[in-house]
């Protein structure tokens, strides 16, 4: 469970004036099931759109996506997906714990059952204790832990993050992605992820996707053969990343 994959996906958006803008060409890409994989390109080469669609939120106008083996169209299993977004989007009048539930409340679990895997989540993220506080009160890193316990409180199989950690300072991040590794493996979960950030992509990621821009197509796809947990400091990480800036 947990398998991504996307074979020559095309997709052109309509605009008001002019041709459509073509935003990816032939996209292959392969997340097998516990796996970790980047995607990495510049501004507007399409990286978000790939998650959209791999979400279900955009059609691709060519090509084909398959999640855990079946085509998406015939995917019944939607609730086993998530889709961390760039800003946290937590609600402001709602707490820790409530912004944690609400993903369990559309799917109609009970209450008891709703507060009891609320606090866990809360707990596996490292904020128990701050159940009852409200965004306001929290800081940028508790903030980027409600918004990952919210994704992680529905035991998904696939996570989809979005430069989810932009925001953080450097050492919030790091610890941002000790934590995602340690519950990844605990959860084994399969990971697809966005960012700018190259350091990252090699920290986390088994395969880094590196997209050309306009339209966005992949350049290059590199295996990251380094093992966890991999020091963002180290001399094997700073190579790694050297390569892709190089590619990118
Ligand atoms: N729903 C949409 N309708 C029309 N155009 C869109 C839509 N979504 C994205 N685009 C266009 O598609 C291109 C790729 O956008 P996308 O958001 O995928 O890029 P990105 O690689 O994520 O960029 P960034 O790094 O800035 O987040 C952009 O030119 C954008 O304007
Ligand atoms: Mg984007």
């Amino acid at each position: 469970m947990g398998s991504v994959q996307l074979r020559g996906v095309s997709k052109w958006f309509p605009r008001r004036e002019g041709e459509p803008l073509h935003v990816l060409q032939n996209v292959d890409l392969d997340a097998p099931e516990r796996s970790i994989v980047a995607i990495v390109g510049a501004s507007g080469s399409g990286k978000s759109t790939i998650l959209n669609i791999v979400a279900g939120l955009v059609r691709p106008d060519a090509g084909e996506v398959y999640l855990n083996g079946v085509p998406a169209e015939a995917f019944k299993d939607w609730r086993s997906m998530t889709y961390m977004f760039q800003d946290d989007r937590l609600l402001p009048w709602r707490t820790a714990a409530q912004n944690v539930s609400f993903g369990l409340e559309a799917g109609g679990v009970g209450r008891a059952e709703r507060r009891e895997r609320v606090a866990e989540t809360l707990e596996l993220v490292g904020l128990t204790g701050f159940a009852d506080a409200y965004p306001h009160e929290l800081s940028g890193g508790m903030r980027s832990r409600v918004a990952l316990a919210r994704s992680l409180v529905t035991r998904p199989s696939i996570l989809l993050m979005d430069e989810p950690f932009s925001k953080l300072d450097p050492s919030i991040r790091a610890q941002m992605h000790e934590e995602v590794l340690r519950i990844k493996e605990l959860m084994g979960m399969t990971l697809l992820f966005v960012t700018h950030d190259v350091e990252e992509a090699v920290v986390l990621a088994h395969k880094v996707v590196v997209l050309n821009p306009r339209p966005g197509r992949v350049r290059e796809t590199r295996t990251i053969d380094l093992p966890y947990p991999r020091d963002p400091l180290s001399p094997e990480v700073a190579e790694q990343a050297r390569l892709l800036r190089g590619s990118l």
